[in-house]
């Protein structure tokens, strides 16, 4: 491993423009479930038809709205930024140029300082109405509600601000992320499963353009196979070792 972990590092000092493509695993080790893990995976117990799909909304909106809000305050806000993140952040200052496409709708990236962050499945502390589109901001009264809030402008019913299986991922986000794909010459993939479209196809993209792929991830995700360099292990132990590497390389 430490020989993987110095050439990484290598490809990433010598790197004009990184791309990181994160997914739940990252946010792991500080306290926020992934989706596809086989025991603590959310989608080990619930379906995500029935939890994140318009069709389950309409069917149980309660169970939905429930369900957000235990994410959201049962783990998300009260997370913190792991050394996982921390090293994200570093790495953005020490590159040329550095973009981070995360499939997470918490925003840990931020907390740890990474500043150009696109957000491909949205934020789950954002809420609008799912009839008029309009924002809504959350009163404390609507945390331990059994059913939506009602949109004070059309009555429609209020949804977290992350996207659904079946709806469009946000065109904005969407352009930039191929765009940084198109152009990279070093992609970092890091804490995904790699089986959730069109995120999935980032790295494949980078690769079909001539980008480098190094993978960070405990399992043999679906990316491994066409990684440059597979770190096996944790992130918040492996890219701290890899900033560290590369530090340890520049003369000062
Ligand atoms: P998954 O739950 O599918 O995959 C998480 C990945 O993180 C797995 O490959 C794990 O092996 C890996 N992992 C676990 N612990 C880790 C750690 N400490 N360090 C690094 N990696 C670790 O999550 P995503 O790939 O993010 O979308 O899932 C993609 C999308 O599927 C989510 O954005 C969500 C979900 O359904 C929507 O809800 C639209």
């Amino acid at each position: 491993m430490d020989d993987l972990i110095k050439q990484a590092a290598d490809v990433l000092r010598n790197a004009q423009h990184v791309v990181c493509t994160t997914g739940a695993g990252v946010s792991a080790e500080s306290g926020v479930s992934t989706f596809r893990d086989a025991e603590t995976g959310h989608w080990a117990k619930f379906n995500p038809e029935d939890l994140a799909s318009q069709r389950g909304f309409a069917a149980n909106p309660g169970l939905v709205w429930r369900w957000y809000m235990e994410r959201l305050y049962g783990s998300t806000v009260v997370a913190r930024p792991n050394p996982g993140h921390d090293a994200l952040a570093q790495l953005e200052k020490i590159v040329s140029k550095f973009t981070l496409v995360t499939q997470n709708v918490d925003t840990l990236h931020e907390q740890a300082g990474s500043t150009n962050v696109i957000h491909l499945h949205g934020n789950i502390g954002h809420f609008y109405c799912n009839a008029c589109r309009t924002d809504y901001e959350l009163r404390d009264e609507d945390r331990s509600a059994d059913t939506p809030p009602l949109c004070p402008v059309c009555t429609g019913m209020i949804r977290p601000g992350v996207v659904w299986f079946g709806e469009q991922l946000p065109t904005a986000e969407i352009n930039r992320a191929w765009e940084a794909a198109e152009s990279c010459d070093v992609i970092l993939v890091v804490g995904t499963s790699g089986v959730v479209y069109p995120a999935a196809h980032i790295p494949f993209l980078a690769k079909e353009h001539g980008a480098r792929i190094i993978d960070v991830n405990p399992d043999h995700d679906t990316i491994a196979s066409i990684a440059d360099l597979f770190l096996q292990g944790p992130s918040g132990e492996i890219l701290p070792q890899v900033l560290a590497t590369m530090a340890d390389g520049i003369i000062s």
